[in-house]
């Protein structure tokens, strides 16, 4: 179970433009910290390529397409975003990387800490450590 989730937003169409929103502690399953997004991806670049040890993040394409490839240590898993109003919830503990942006793709990121540098595992052999120290 590594609790990852496709969370959609509430969508408001109307003819003079569709509306999403995300209220704090209504749609996700945390409180939200921080707010940031990734934009002006090169052709061909990764963002990501890391674990967190305590944060829990929810990822939607604002706008554009991008894939999340997410791995809790025995399973690896893409999934394509490519709406503003269907996003991935991904816990602490899960390896992540974003790639295969298309142009004008904008990543929204909520994140459930604020940051902090030494919340990052960054080398993969160590996550692989990290998770299997967590489940003695
Ligand atoms: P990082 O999370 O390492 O990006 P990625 O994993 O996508 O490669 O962040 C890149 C840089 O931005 C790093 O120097 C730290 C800085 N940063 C902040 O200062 N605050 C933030 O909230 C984030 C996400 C990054």
């Amino acid at each position: 179970m590594s609790g990852i989730k496709l969370l959609s937003l509430p969508k408001i169409v109307d003819k003079r433009g569709n509306l999403s929103f995300i209220e704090n502690l209504e749609h996700i399953p945390f409180e939200i910290q921080r707010v940031y997004w990734i934009y002006d991806v090169p052709s061909g670049e990764k963002r990501g390529g890391h674990a967190f040890i305590k944060q829990q993040e929810y990822i939607v394409a604002l706008s554009g397409s991008f894939d999340v490839v997410t791995d809790d240590g025995e399973n690896s898993t893409t999934t394509s975003l490519n709406r503003s109003y269907n996003g991935i919830y991904i816990p602490n503990g899960i390896w992540r990387e974003l790639n295969n942006f298309s142009t004008n793709s904008v990543a929204l990121i909520l994140s459930s800490t604020q940051y902090n540098l030494n919340d990052y595992i960054r080398d993969y052999n160590e996550f692989l450590i990290f998770k299997s120290d967590v489940q003695k």
